[in-house]
């Protein structure tokens, strides 16, 4: 069999790293594309090749065009949900500007080539329906970020109905593991990590009561290697290629707090602070799609996940 190729835009970031390692393992030729805004060249793996470029640029049009890809797995992005409060304008740029450049690059090579974008289960739904959030409930997004993610997924539902893109949208819950940094979805995992390696108390917003789904990096770098072998879904509407990858399970802040120091045998004190405005009280997505159509499904429970964090964490 020949060997496939696939580009992993973001691969020098938190996840994307992960899945190039992934996707590297299961025997890809791994080309990683970033511009190392936020990513590390450190952390692009040694057998991939690697190419910096922005998103937007005409350099990364053209490094689809020459890269003959059977595969683009799209995770860069800027992913501060807060930043994009405060520049929406930015965040719309890279985010959907950025997304449609390369779409429009896939479109204009005529190669069969396969799109996986890194969407959100964790700001798409909003708060006006009852959690597990299933792919065909309303989308309601509290910030510009998650109206980025799901304008993406709205624009690839339109290159594949007109343009005959193939691609399939993962909607990931509140990633979290090695590499992660502060700024992203479940950034205070690793926020809470650097308290307990230091000896300081952890701050929780409110009763510390919200909950998130909490899903390792290395179970969703595992769904891209499914979704990039698994059969092209016919083109219809934009949730028929969406899949929530999370875990189905609710993990309260508290909860976290305590898992986190049982595994690192270690105390401190957890410091109660003044609610955050707007913040989400539940979220928490479910996986019946991603089980059924990719034959997906979480591994790493997470005791053992916050276990890995922690200890990558004070091993650096
Ligand atoms: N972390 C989560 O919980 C979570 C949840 C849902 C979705 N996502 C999505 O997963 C993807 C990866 O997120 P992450 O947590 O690994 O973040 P990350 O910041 O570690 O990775 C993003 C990467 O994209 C690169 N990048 C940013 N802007 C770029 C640009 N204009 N051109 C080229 N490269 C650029 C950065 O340098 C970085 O390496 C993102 O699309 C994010 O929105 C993450």
């Amino acid at each position: 069999m020949t060997t496939r190729r696939v580009l992993v835009t973001g691969g020098a970031g938190f996840i994307g790293s992960t899945v190039a390692d992934s996707v590297l393992a299961d025997g890809w030729s791994v080309t990683v594309l970033d511009s190392l805004v936020t990513g590390k060249r450190a952390q692009v793996p040694a057998g991939a090749s690697f190419v910096e470029a922005d998103i937007r640029s005409k350099a990364a049009a053209d490094c689809i065009r020459d890269g003959n890809f059977d595969v683009v797995c799209h995770l860069a992005a800027q992913i501060d949900v807060r930043k994009s409060v405060t520049d929406p304008a930015f965040d719309v740029d890279v985010n959907v500007g950025g997304s449609v450049n390369l779409m429009s690059a896939v479109h204009a090579t005529g190669r069969k080539t396969r799109m996986i974008f890194a969407s959100t289960g964790g700001a798409v739904y909003g708060d006006f329906v009852a959690p597990p959030n299933i792919e065909t409930y309303p989308k309601d997004p509290e910030s510009p970020y998650g109206i980025a993610k799901f304008a993406t997924e709205l624009y690839l539902a339109y290159y594949a109905r007109v343009h005959k893109l193939d691609y399939i949208a993962l909607r990931f819950a509140n990633v979290y593991g090695p590499r992660q940094d502060p700024h992203g979805e479940a950034g205070v995992v690793a926020i809470f990590c650097q308290r307990i390696i230091d000896g300081k108390a952890l701050t929780v917003f409110g009763d510390g009561g919200q909950t998130r789904d909490y899903v390792f990096v290395g179970d969703v770098a595992r769904a891209h290697v499914l979704a990039a072998k698994r059969e092209t879904i016919p083109a219809g509407r934009v949730d028929d290629r969406a899949f929530n990858l999370g875990t189905a399970k609710e993990t309260s802040v508290v909860e976290l707090a305590q898992i986190l120091m049982k595994g690192a045998k270690k105390e401190v004190p957890l410091n109660h602070a003044e609610a955050r405005a707007g913040e989400q009280r539940r979220s928490v997505v479910s996986i019946d799609k991603a089980k059924a159509g990719l034959g997906w499904a979480p591994e790493v429970s997470i005791e053992e996940g916050l276990r890995r964090t922690y200890d990558w964490f004070a091993n650096r």
